[in-house]
């Protein structure tokens, strides 16, 4: 019988230091939860149960709060507050801030400013150490935490990363991707923080999809759009049940717009990846492969529409997953820990753009 989430915590810590004592306290060992010696943070150690099923997923109404932000972002942009871009087109990071401070207001001015940069580094942060009930609650504000069908999920604390240690099974590990695409609604706002890391490497890779699809041709762009593909969550479910991992919920193939209109900024992005992305709806194998892999590769060699994120302890990175792919980077050695959470909250149905 897998440990509930109730017998893994204990009564409700009172101070931010008991709450950190709390989290880092060893948990419960069972039989079926066996947590190595040196993890930080025990609360957050990879835990599935195979047998677990989810009903699908059911449509819900978007109300993104980028829309309701005060475009100035007085409640962010605060006078201790330093900024510093990591490219003309994506990437900044931000100091002086606290996330776990700010009010419904301050984070419908994340919400705008996360689509405007697409990904966020927010350095020194207290975030890790607020507990999972808080997290979510504050990641909720930007939609639905999605539950992962595969990965190590927990009800109240989120995705939860396994440590990475496969680096010599291909020649590099990059691969790039956004988000559970092939749900009806992909993550938007997405949240993300390191409990272990090592003393260097494991940056996460971005790009920006807004500026990949503006360097396409206008004749290109044109050709794009109105053309829909198919995302699919069939290989990675495959892959899960492989290697005894969990299928909580049937694999979902969903159609999306090749070219997707962000519902804040109004801007355009290519949405499409090698993760999930499969086939062009209508086309034949051929025209279908030929597209996707052209494009791929437009993703992939575009260094010059990408940063990377790299991690201090205390590091929150959030990104628009509706706008942005990425990869990680496995470049550490194996005797370094890697664990990491993320909380997805899920947006609208992708809206189509239409030509000019
Ligand atoms: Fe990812």
């Amino acid at each position: 019988m897998a440990p509930s989430v109730a017998q893994l915590e204990t009564s409700a810590p009172q101070t931010p230091a008991d709450k950190v004592a709390e989290l880092k306290k060893p948990a419960v060992q069972t039989d079926n939860r066996i947590i190595p010696e040196g993890i930080s943070y025990p609360f957050y150690y990879p835990y599935y149960d195979v047998s677990e099923k989810w009903a699908p997923l059911e449509l819900f109404d978007h109300d993104d709060p980028g829309l309701r932000a005060n475009p100035a972002k007085p409640n962010i942009l605060t006078p201790n507050v330093t900024t510093r871009d990591l490219s003309p087109y994506l990437g900044t990071e931000i100091r002086g801030i606290q996330l776990s401070q700010l009010s419904k207001e301050g984070l419908d001015e994340l919400a705008l400013l996360t689509a405007e940069r697409k990904v966020l580094v927010f350095r020194d942060q207290d975030f890790k150490d607020i507990g999972p009930d808080r997290q979510v609650e504050i990641a909720q504000h930007f939609g639905p935490i999605h539950r992962h069908p595969t990965s190590v999920y927990r009800d109240n604390a989120g995705d939860i990363y396994k440590e990475y240690r496969e680096i010599d099974i291909k020649n590099n590990l990059v691969s790039w991707h956004s988000d559970v695409s092939y749900e009806k609604q992909p993550p938007g706002t997405t949240w993300f923080w390191i409990l272990d890391q090592p003393s260097v490497g494991g940056d996460t890779l971005f790009l920006s999809q807004v500026e990949a699809y503006n360097r396409l041709s206008p004749e290109f762009r044109k050709r794009l759009e109105g053309l829909r593909a198919v995302h699919s969550a069939v290989d990675q479910a495959d892959y899960s049940r492989k290697v005894g991992g969990p299928v909580r919920r049937e694999p979902v193939e969903t159609e999306h717009p090749l070219v997707r209109v962000h519902p804040v900024t109004g801007e355009k992005a290519l949405y499409l990846n090698e993760g999930f992305t499969r086939r062009i709806v209508g086309y034949k194998k051929e025209e279908s492969d030929n597209l996707l892999r052209f494009l791929f590769d437009h993703l992939a060699r575009s260094a010059d529409v990408q940063v990377r994120a790299s991690y201090e302890p205390g590091t929150v990175v959030i990104w628009d997953n509706r706008v942005t792919c990425h990869s990680a980077t496995r470049d550490f050695s194996p005797e370094f820990r890697r664990h990491a959470v993320r909380l997805t909250p899920q947006a609208e149905v992708p809206i189509p753009a239409t030509s000019d």
